[in-house]
């Protein structure tokens, strides 16, 4: 099991990647979980499969709160395992999608939230890849639903706020435990060889691996006008085939985990 949380300010491209990630690994391996982690979610559009999403996490949970003292001890977890399986996780063509919702409400989840999280990892479990569209907070990692990444994807655009939130990423990262192998830079909509630069020494800076710069792409904004997946993309775009070099570093490093 290989997991990859992507993450990085707002509006960096965070969700484009993910889906673009998500469409290369799952057409070499069918054993592929998208999860969207992100509150304020879009990645099943960009993935064109929002028509098959059902229920959130989050759903779930609050039905859990209300109802779960009529529940048997013993019946808890099992309720959650069933209704996740049953009502969260979808299948799509070559990748199964789990949408985590908004976070939980006022009062204490926390016993809700030690169950999930029992029920996510043993679920996780079933896949080789497990791809994550996060926030730059990384809620669900914060809250321990999702207590563990093995990489962690910063995107970050030629702003400084987007370095400031990678360098905080990095150490919320650390703070969090999340037992993770390695933490990568993305330059994404850089322009120009001086941004690349900036972006490089800050990198350095912080200690932090680049794996590429991604290039502004109109086709993306185009797709995105029209609504349309990103998938999409033509196939000789530089940002298409940039980005499928990343899906088999990844795939790489799978393979040598195992
Ligand atoms: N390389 C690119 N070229 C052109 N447009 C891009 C590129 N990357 C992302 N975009 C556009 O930027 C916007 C934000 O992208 P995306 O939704 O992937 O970001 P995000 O980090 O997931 O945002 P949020 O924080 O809101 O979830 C979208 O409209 C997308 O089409
Ligand atoms: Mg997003």
């Amino acid at each position: 099991m290989t997991v990859v949380a992507v993450t990085g300010k707002g509006g960096t491209g965070k969700t484009i990647l993910s889906s673009l990630l998500i469409h290369f690994i799952s057409q070499k391996t069918t054993s592929v979980l998208a999860v969207d982690a992100d509150p304020d979610s879009n990645l099943p559009d960009a993935l064109g499969v929002a028509e098959i999403v059902g229920k959130t996490l989050g759903d779930i949970r609050e039905v859990f709160q209300v109802s779960r003292d009529e529940m048997g001890t013993a019946n808890k977890e099992q309720w959650l395992e069933g209704k996740i399986y049953g009502e969260v996780i979808v299948e799509a063509d070559r990748f199964d999608l789990l949408v985590m919702g908004r976070p939980e409400g006022e009062g204490c989840y926390c016993f809700a939230n030690n169950l999930l999280r029992g029920v996510l990892r043993r679920l996780m479990r079933h896949y080789d890849y497990i791809i994550i569209d996060s926030e730059a907070g990384l809620e669900h990692f914060s809250r321990k639903t999702i207590d563990s990444a093995d990489y962690i994807v910063v995107v970050t655009d030629m702003s400084k706020k987007g370095l400031a939130t990678a360098k905080r990423i990095k150490e919320l990262s650390k703070e969090l435990d999340l037992g993770f192998r390695d933490i990568f830079l993305v330059g994404n909509r850089i322009a120009n060889k001086e941004a690349e630069k900036v972006i490089e020494e800050f990198a350095d800076q912080i200690g932090m691996r680049i794996l590429d710069f991604l290039p502004y792409d109109e086709k993306i904004a185009e797709l995105d006008l029209r609504g349309e997946p990103v998938v999409n993309l033509p196939e000789n775009s530089e940002y298409y085939q940039k980005v499928s070099r990343i899906a088999d570093m990844i795939i790489q490093l799978h393979a040598l985990a195992k």
